[in-house]
């Protein structure tokens, strides 16, 4: 097959465009982390011991390899849950996001004693 050297690279440089188009445009990859932070607040509270509601668990104070565990498992699907499925996705967690984000939630006081 016969390719004319001008489709080519017609095709070169569209795909470049497009690819381009889409890697400034995807969301995930242009939050900062402290976005990502502020997003887990909104459900889990500031300091992760205030979930807006009495289900939704309480991330301060929790072993952090646990909640890297977690975090990975839904990332990968292993755990199946459909919002934090879903906000691993949206909010485009990367290994470095987890990472930061579990060392932050461990290292917060957590509630656990004190209905005791
Ligand atoms: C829209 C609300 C919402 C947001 C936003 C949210 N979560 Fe969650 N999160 C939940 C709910 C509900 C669960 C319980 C899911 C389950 O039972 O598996 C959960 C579970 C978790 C767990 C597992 C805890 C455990 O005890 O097993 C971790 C870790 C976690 N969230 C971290 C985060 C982090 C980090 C963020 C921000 C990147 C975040 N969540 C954002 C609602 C939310």
């Amino acid at each position: 097959m016969v390719i004319d050297k001008r489709y080519f690279w017609l095709t070169m440089g569209l795909s470049s465009i497009f690819l381009l188009f889409f890697s400034l445009n995807a969301p995930a990859n242009s939050m900062t982390y402290e976005q990502k932070l502020n997003a887990c607040a909104a459900c889990h509270g500031v300091n992760g011991d205030k979930p807006v509601v009495p289900s939704y668990p309480i991330l301060a104070g929790q072993y952090e390899d646990y909640l890297v565990n977690s975090l990975q498992a839904y990332k990968s699907g292993r755990r199946i849950h459909p919002i934090m499925n879903a906000q691993v996705k949206l909010l485009g967690l990367t290994d470095s996001d987890i990472n930061r984000l579990s060392r932050h939630f461990s290292k917060k006081k957590s509630l656990k004693g004190l209905a005791e």
